[in-house]
């Protein structure tokens, strides 16, 4: 097979991530090296996110930039694959023509023979069941995987544009699952993270024919032996349900951090946003599950300005956060999304909105940095993922999903280590072994 490069480029949550791994995995089958250099790429694939107009016009400015490259060589094809492909769909060959394919998140499984046939250049069809049966998984990282076992969304908040992005939605069959999970341990992989849009509203069938729920698989994930830890992520309080929450108290596997996003602190917002679910509500999870395991490091996403938000509403925000003592948190700017109910209103200033982003964000490193400093001179287990910038340096999780690093001329990496932390700061500890 004649050597081809590939460039690919990820935005986004990290779904795309794991997409973006099969689209390699699927691609170094019809013979693709991936290349980090894309003046030297004969592929580029750009795999996008629409979540906010930000990340979308991010795409456009890397088109430009990318189409001057491709100017200048006669052999380089260019791929929009993602939450902006399925968006806008033919929208973007008409405004930047130097794209050649465009490719939904649920049909790129179609990408190689659409290379080889350049008469059909866009798919965009929702294909998940036939899109995981043709996958291929090669791509392996040392310690940690990503493992997609849900797609797509039915809850239609009014802000975001997942449901019609990612489609209805989709769990894999348990079976196929195990599989995955299987093929990543046998190169090493000690840690699994499930993944979904809403991936504890996971129903996906087993072998007696019976949808099971996430606890089940997560459960069944960990009779295997040499899967070490289990996470999962995106998770909607209203999926929350009181099996899931035992699992907590019950799985050994599963690590003790838990990413809820509620969005805002004010019930009249929830209500706005159609995130059927209140304050209360949420509240009574967080009681429950700190019942079963005390030490549960919390997490959540907040959006600030979403429309008619009124200084009440983002103080009850800001209580709330401080009542529930979450350890780290994402928070955007409100930003409208074409096709979304809330698309039209768009009424809280932007001085406004910039103002509570930075009094939410310097309150929730506040808390960070103070949730941090409990860790000195204690001990921790730590996986060892990777290798840092400085000689000798490896960075790690702990069980809490803290980032941690050391210096070591010990093999430490891929292995779970006790070590004591000896420094803290809002987004790290450092620790020896
Ligand atoms: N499925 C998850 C997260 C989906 S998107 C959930 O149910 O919460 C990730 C985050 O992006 C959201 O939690 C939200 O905080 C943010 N987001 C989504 N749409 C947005 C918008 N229009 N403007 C600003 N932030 C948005
Ligand atoms: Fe978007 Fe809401 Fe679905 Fe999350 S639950 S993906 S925020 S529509
Ligand atoms: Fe973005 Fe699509 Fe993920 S819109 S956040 S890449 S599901």
């Amino acid at each position: 097979m004649e050597e081809k490069l590939l460039y690919i480029k990820s935005y986004g949550c990290q779904m795309n991530i794991y997409d973006s791994n099969r689209m390699k995995d699927l691609l170094s089958d019809k013979g693709y090296k991936i290349t980090k250099d894309i003046s030297k790429a004969n592929l580029a694939i750009l795999n996008t996110c629409h979540i906010r107009e930000k990340a979308a016009e991010k795409v456009y400015s890397d088109i430009g930039r990318i189409k001057k490259i491709k100017d200048s060589k006669s052999d380089m094809k260019l791929v929009v694959a993602g939450c902006v492909a399925q968006a806008e769909g033919v929208e973007i060959q008409k405004r930047a023509p130097s794209v050649d394919f465009v490719v939904g998140p649920q049909s790129y499984h179609k990408l190689p023979e659409m290379i080889s046939k350049i008469e059909n250049p866009i798919n965009s069809d929702f294909l998940q069941n036939e899109k995981f049966k043709n996958l291929i998984f090669k791509t392996s990282k040392i310690s940690s995987e990503f493992l997609s076992i849900q797609e797509g969304c039915d809850k239609f908040c009014s802000f975001c544009v997942v449901p019609y992005t990612r489609g209805p939605e989709f769990s894999r069959p348990v079976d196929d699952i195990l599989e995955e999970t299987k093929k990543y341990i046998s190169s090493g992989v000690k840690e699994i993270i499930l993944l979904g849009q809403n991936v504890n509203a996971y129903h996906g069938v087993a072998k007696d024919g019976k949808s099971k729920d996430i606890t089940y698989l997560m459960n069944k994930i960990s009779e295997i032996d040499e899967v070490k830890r289990i996470r999962y992520m995106t998770s909607h309080p209203i999926d929350m349900n009181d099996e899931l929450i035992k699992a907590h108290g019950n799985n050994k596997k599963l690590m003790p951090f838990l990413h809820l996003p509620i969005q805002s602190g004010s019930d009249n917002i929830l209500k706005k946003m159609n995130r059927k679910h209140t304050v209360y509500d949420y509240l009574g999870i967080v009681d429950k599950i700190r019942s079963v395991r005390p030490d549960i490091a919390l997490s959540s996403d907040f959006i600030v300005g979403y429309p008619d938000e009124t200084d009440l509403d983002f103080a009850k925000t800001m209580k709330f956060i401080e009542e529930v003592k979450f350890v780290i948190a994402y928070s955007f700017i409100y930003s409208p999304r074409p096709g979304t109910p809330a698309q039209h209103k768009d009424n809280v200033d932007i001085g406004e909105k910039k103002a509570r982003l930075s009094a939410l964000q310097s309150l929730l490193n506040e808390q960070q940095f103070n949730y941090n400093k409990t860790f000195l001179n204690k001990e921790a287990e730590i996986l060892f993922e990777k290798r840092g910038r400085y000689k000798d340096q490896y960075i790690g999780r702990t069980i809490y999903n803290q980032s941690a690093f050391t210096k070591t001329n010990k093999k430490i990496l891929n292995k779970i280590i006790k070590v004591k932390i000896t420094d803290s700061t809002n987004f790290a500890l450092e620790c020896q072994i």
